[in-house]
């Protein structure tokens, strides 16, 4: 018996008996030959079938063939140069594993209630498995950032007590007869792990229950958060810029052959170098002022700020000190100002917007119980919290940034519900 290989891995085996594993994702015949586009995950090949080289039952199975039935394959890798991968297999034995029934997604176009409602299935489709390869290489290279740069990683947990990014959008769940909620953010606990372990990070699902439909927000979405003992508002912006830039390299290197599937304009995210441009929030009003856009500082920035102001520099942003009414609780004020919050968002270009928020944490023990109640936040849950800050409080910040939200911008698809395997939306909660 030949070796089972994998698609990815043909290069180099030119003249060799192979077996493949996969699904049939396509199939053309003409008279004494038929063509089967072979999927098996790591790629896609032509599988010719030569009416003299095989038996007579196996070129007649072949030719009946309905869309992403299994199969296994034993054939002979050929170069052919016309072929996308540079080889195809001259198949020698074909086994059918399953016939698939009547396969709902078809190469015509489908509406995206459909394609969602089959999610399961679309996932087999080319453009969805570049954009979740991109999805995984991202999250590999975020992992591998932190991990290469002396932090540890601390999973945070689901269910909590208290809310940490407002109480509007809490998804509530009953603990044995005391509410919990599921978590907004790792943040709080990070908080407390910085101070442990100096350098800490959590990745892992957070939930809000958003009740507006948009492109780039989801029910359910996965957020590294990292936080640093001793780091202040500058140093917290350096690192954001130096992770994200890296990240994005990572991509542009590891992922062209996705990118390429996607139709990506990859010379705009080449361009994605540090420095990044730095504004303040007042600064950035200023000039969306000056561009005749309405705007009442205090707001926040909604999705068509954050597109025009990234769209002054076709890189990502970072707009830091926003008012501190727009912002969470925990945020530490200005000392220069009592209004403006150290915090920190990062925009990103090409109507991507925010795709990274934090900034400097409270650590005045006194100042952070003032805040909690002027939330209107239950003094009680937050008892642990306050204890950062009794026992050796020091300066520290952090940041999050939804994976979703970078693989949108870097995939350059225009939803977010494209950009997780199975999404959590407004209306959505199936398959
Ligand atoms: O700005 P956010 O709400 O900040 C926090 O949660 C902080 N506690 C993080 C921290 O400092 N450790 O969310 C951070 C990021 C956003 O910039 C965005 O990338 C993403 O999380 N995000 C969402 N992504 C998809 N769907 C949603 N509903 C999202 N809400 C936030
Ligand atoms: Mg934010």
């Amino acid at each position: 018996m030949p070796p089972w290989t994998y698609i990815q891995d043909i290069a180099g085996l030119d003249g060799r008996e192979v077996v493949l594993k996969g699904w049939l994702q396509n199939k053309r015949s003409s008279g004494k030959l038929h063509f089967l586009q072979l999927r098996d995950g790591t790629g896609t090949i032509q599988c010719v079938v030569f009416k003299g080289d095989v038996d007579a039952d196996v070129f007649s199975v072949a030719d009946h063939l309905p869309q992403e039935s299994s199969m296994i394959v034993t054939g002979v890798v050929r170069a052919e140069p016309r072929s996308p991968s540079g080889f195809e297999i001259s198949v020698k034995h074909l086994s059918v594993v399953t016939r698939a029934q009547e396969y709902p997604i078809t190469p015509k176009e489908h509406g995206i209630a459909f394609l969602l409602d089959h999610r399961h299935l679309w996932l087999r489709s080319s453009r969805q498995h570049a954009i979740l390869r991109i999805r995984s290489e991202l999250i590999k290279a975020s992992r591998h950032y932190f991990d290469s740069r002396g932090f540890t990683l601390l999973d945070a947990p689901v269910f909590t007590p208290s809310a940490c990014e407002g109480t509007t959008t809490l998804f509530e769940v009953d603990y044995f007869g005391e509410p919990a909620y599921l978590t907004q953010s790792g943040q709080l606990y990070m908080e407390a792990g910085a101070m442990a372990l100096g350098k800490v990070y959590c990745f892992g699902p957070t939930f809000r229950a958003e009740k507006s439909k948009t492109r780039r927000h989801l029910m359910e979405f996965w957020m590294i958060e990292p936080e640093v003992a001793y780091f202040e508002l500058q140093d917290d912006m350096d690192l954001a810029e130096d992770f994200v830039e890296t990240i994005v390299h990572h991509v542009l290197t590891r992922c062209s052959e996705e990118l390429n599937v996607l139709d990506r304009n990859v010379t705009k995210l080449e361009k994605i170098r540090k420095p990044f441009p730095r504004m303040t929030y007042g600064e950035a009003v200023e000039r969306l002022k000056k561009q005749g856009v309405a705007f009442e500082w205090g707001n926040d920035f909604g999705a068509d700020e954050e597109t025009k102001i990234a769209e002054w520099f076709d890189l990502p942003v970072i707009v830091h000190r926003y008012p501190a009414a727009c912002k969470a609780f925990y945020m530490k004020n200005d000392p220069e100002d009592p209004n403006i919050s150290l915090s920190m968002d990062m925009l990103a270009p090409e109507g991507a917007g925010e795709i990274v928020g934090g900034g400097q944490r409270e650590d005045n023990l006194e100042t952070l119980q003032n805040k909690i109640a002027a939330h209107d936040l239950p003094m009680e849950d937050f008892s642990w919290y306050l204890d950062v800050r009794r026992y050796g409080s020091v300066p520290h910040a952090g940041f999050g940034m939804g994976i979703e939200r970078v693989v949108r911008w870097v995939c350059g698809i225009d939803h977010v519900r494209e950009a997780i395997p199975f999404p959590r939306m407004l209306e959505r909660l199936r398959p």
